[in-house]
């Protein structure tokens, strides 16, 4: 078959180079953006009379007939033809002849892919903006319910303070906050077209980039024309943003398998998230949890990866950085699919509020709350602690916790306890008194799911 670029050639490709060297295995994700792109492209050109009319009416419907024709399957690509670009610009050609040819003036594929892959990851990153709005409001519904839903919250994986349920489960909607705030903010780098870059050096034709650039829907156009066809930076950035929400959603999924673990028994997700054994008859294994933690590595990989390929290419253009996109799709496929059963999942977990409640009544995890309790009644916080630590060292000698030990015994360590110490122990009264600003009490949560709401709306 003979290449569009056969003309300085003698000799034919090496097969297995052909095989190496063709993207179109992969970047046949990019179809439709490489149509529009061409459509947009091919428009400008008559509009600045490089092309008639006619010419692009022809184009333009030859386009959209491949374009059909691709959707219904009724094309096949060809590793002769290297890649998306080429493939449909051959398709093309085959639809309406020769003039097919003229779409390519002006252009380059360096700045051709440049442009598909803004257009790919834009309406990805919005796609995937979306995916997050929706985890957060099933965290938030989960919130909602559970302001007075009473655990230990842990540090060093100890108890270490009771909280609420709400207040746990909010943090991660505050670290999904972020996250798709950093997404909205990759936007800007992504919503830049290098179209009209040529291969490196611009064109010698009178072209309109910004009209083109408009046309797509893009805000802003490339200043520099070798910048353009060589930056990756958008895709490090969309990275380094998935990165760090993937991470968030493995230290959540985290969170969840202890949850459901037997030694916890805190939360228990839905049979529809779960797995069974092949062998033990009893096993619920918490897979999605689990899988989510383990595809963070991809993620991350993938980050690494394009970070390397990039790190030592000269300008402009180099056939290395058709090495951008497998992990970019890959990315943008892991994290779709991730979020779509996170929300659910989290929606559908059943809460047992009374395991967590049992939980914070047989700890000490209102040890800190008797030591504010002296330090109110005027004994310095440092001394305070000293004669807790020894009330928590003999509570735990004798087998008790801090609400089972009598007046007397409390007396003994210190003269300023008085009957009120029973209700200050109390999980609920612990949570309760947390009432600095974005602190664990009842009150303080209510007023943060307001701010959360609004963050919704944004
Ligand atoms: N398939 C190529 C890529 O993904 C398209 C650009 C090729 N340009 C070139 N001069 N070989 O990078």
């Amino acid at each position: 078959m003979s290449k569009l670029w056969g003309g300085r050639f003698t000799k034919s490709t090496n097969k297995l180079v052909e095989e190496e060297t063709a993207s179109i295995g992969f970047d046949r994700k990019l179809a439709s953006q490489d149509i529009k792109g061409s459509i947009a492209h091919v428009s400008m050109l008559a509009a600045q009379k490089i092309v008639t009319e006619e010419e692009k009416d022809q184009i333009i419907s030859g386009l959209n007939k491949v374009k059909e024709k691709l959707e219904a399957d009724e094309l096949e690509y060809s590793i002769e033809n290297e890649d998306i670009h080429m493939n449909i610009e051959k398709f093309l050609i085959d639809e309406i002849g020769p003039v097919g040819g003229k779409l390519h003036t002006g252009r380059s594929r360096n700045d051709q892919v440049a442009t598909d892959m803004h257009l790919y990851l834009k309406e990805h990153t919005e796609i995937l903006m979306e995916l997050v709005r929706e985890t957060q409001k099933a965290i938030f519904k989960q919130a909602e319910a559970h302001v007075d839903t009473i655990l230990p919250g842990y540090t060093h994986l100890q108890r270490a303070q009771p909280v609420s349920f709400a207040h746990h489960l909010l943090a991660y909607f505050w670290m999904l906050d972020r996250d798709r705030e950093r997404l909205q903010d990759s936007l800007k780098r992504t919503n830049i077209s290098p179209l009209g870059a040529g291969a490196l050096a611009g064109t010698t034709f009178p072209i309109d980039r910004h009209q083109a650039a408009h046309s797509l829907g893009f805000d802003q156009v490339y200043p520099n024309s070798m910048d353009a066809v060589s930056d990756r930076d958008f895709i490090l950035e969309f990275m380094s943003a998935a990165s760090i929400l993937m991470m968030h959603i493995s230290r959540m999924s985290e969170e969840l398998v202890i949850w459901s673990s037997q030694e916890f028994q805190f939360i228990e997700l839905d049979d529809s998230f779960c797995t069974g054994s092949s062998i033990m008859p009893q096993k619920k294994n918490p897979d999605v949890p689990e899988l989510l933690r383990a595809k963070t590595g991809r993620v991350y990989g993938n980050l690494i990866g394009l970070l390397t390929v990039l790190k030592g290419l000269p300008l402009a253009y180099n056939k290395d950085m058709q090495e951008d996109k497998e992990g970019m799709f890959d990315t943008v496929d892991t994290l779709e699919a991730s979020l779509s059963m996170l929300a659910p999942m989290i929606e559908t977990m059943m809460v047992k509020t009374s395991n967590m409640k049992q939980a914070v009544s047989e700890d000490f995890s209102n040890a800190t709350d008797i030591a504010d309790y002296l330090v109110t009644k005027g004994l310095p916080f440092r001394e305070a602690h000293e004669v807790i630590g020894k009330i928590v060292l003999y509570s735990i000698n004798n087998n008790k916790y801090l609400l089972d030990l009598s007046m007397e015994e409390y007396k003994k360590f210190h003269t300023l306890f008085e009957e009120d110490i029973y209700t200050v122990l109390q999980p609920v009264e612990v949570v309760r008194n947390r009432n600095s600003y974005g602190g664990t009490g009842q009150e303080q949560v209510a007023s943060q799911l307001k701010e959360a709401e609004s963050a919704l709306l944004k």
